[in-house]
């Protein structure tokens, strides 16, 4: 076993690149295809939101970056950090390089956490073992971050079990655990799910501001659009796992083309709707990643779908880095708005979805 580390990038290379990633499990009712094809570039202190609705292949891909994936994944592709080869280094039993420079703060913080164990005793853990810690260093370091995360009265909080903590603190905790060891790369999935919106705010503006502080790199994975505004510098669209759209994310917001994407802002509230205006939900559900059909996943539910849409897979047209998006009529474009008002005009689109004319 070995331990890696990351030095000085070359002007321009990113911290991690990722290309034509596939993963699928074989599972009783067939193959899974979670992963279809998925690059980004990720550069050092950046952020990169991945968006899409559940079951899109958020998790999937951050825990193949993390080497979490079950025996049942089957994975190909390139995953590479810093020049290192990801899965090369797994494969190797690299220590003191997963959970160190490259860390994940899952969801439900009760996954990272051991119920049994004062969560002081925890972080500490984690600096012995990965930073060599004496046990005292340790333990005054865990105060610290604890602070570090803003949870009140740390001295005395480390010395408190995960079940005595609410929820988001546990979270602190858990985002402390994460920042010990000071990584490169944080992978934040769906952080804030778990608790209430005010919460959730303060939790996403304390991880903004700990990778400025620390010059970090992000993955932030959320299912929310509105949670990428103002904290990512890219956004990763995601739809029954390909990127189906990918942007700067000023350009992804001012000048979006996937109906997708436009679909999922609209289904989230903006600061200046009335409190009691009617949000937009998407219709419908996201395909079965089981035998998906040849033709665009979105289509089912694509109010600007025409017969091309079912004849194949669009692909993520444009160069990696610049403004990409994966539609034959894409919204904001000509051939959007001749296929928006031919399905207006016909109540329908070539999918069989009702359309109105009130958009
Ligand atoms: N271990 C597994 N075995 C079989 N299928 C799996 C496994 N893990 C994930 N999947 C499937 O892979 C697809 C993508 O799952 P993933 O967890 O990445 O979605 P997600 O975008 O993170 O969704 P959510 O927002 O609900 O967390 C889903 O269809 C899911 O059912
Ligand atoms: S217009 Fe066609 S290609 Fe574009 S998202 Fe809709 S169905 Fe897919
Ligand atoms: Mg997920």
């Amino acid at each position: 076993m070995r331990s890696v580390g990351v030095g000085a990038l070359m002007a321009g290379d990113p911290l991690l690149s990722v290309r034509d990633l596939h993963v699928r499990f074989a599972t009783e009712r067939g193959d899974v295809n979670a992963v279809n094809g998925v690059s980004f570039d990720l550069h050092e202190g950046q952020t990169l939101a991945i968006v899409g609705e559940s079951g899109s292949g958020k998790s999937v891909t951050a825990k193949t970056l993390m080497n979490l994936l079950p025996r049942s994944a089957r994975v190909s592709g390139e995953v590479t950090y810093g020049g290192h080869d990801v899965r090369a280094l797994a494969a190797a039993g690299t220590k003191h390089f997963f959970g160190v420079q490259m860390t994940m703060v899952f969801q439900d913080p009760m996954t990272s956490l051991n119920p049994v164990k004062r969560v002081g005793e925890q972080i500490a853990e984690t600096l012995r073992y990965h930073l060599g810690r004496s046990r005292s260093e340790a333990r005054s370091e865990a105060v610290e971050l604890l602070d570090t995360v803003g949870v009140p009265e740390p001295a005395r909080r480390v010395r408190q079990y995960p079940h005595e903590l609410s929820g988001g603190l546990r979270q602190r905790v858990v985002i402390a655990m994460a920042l010990a060891c000071r990584p490169r790369l944080l992978i934040a999935d769906e952080p804030t799910t778990a608790v209430d919106v005010t919460v959730q705010k303060h939790l996403l503006d304390l991880l903004d501001d700990l990778r400025r502080r620390r010059g970090m790199s992000m993955i932030l994975i959320t299912h929310d659009l509105g949670v990428a505004r103002g904290r990512a510098d890219d956004v990763a669209v995601m739809y029954a796992g390909r990127v189906v759209e990918t942007a700067d994310a000023d350009t992804l917001f001012a000048d979006m083309r996937h109906p997708y994407t436009e679909a999922l802002l609209r289904s989230i509230p903006r600061i200046e709707d009335p409190v009691h205006h009617r949000l937009d939900p998407i219709q419908g559900r996201p395909p079965e990643s089981i035998d998906p059909p040849e033709a665009c996943a979105f289509a089912p539910r694509c109010a600007y779908a025409q017969s091309d849409c079912l004849n194949g897979v669009p692909e993520l047209d444009g160069l990696l880095g610049l403004h990409r998006f994966a539609c034959l009529h894409p919204t904001g474009t000509e051939r959007g708005a001749a296929a928006m008002s031919a399905n207006q005009a016909a109540g329908v689109t070539a999918a069989g979805m009702p359309v109105g004319g009130d958009r």
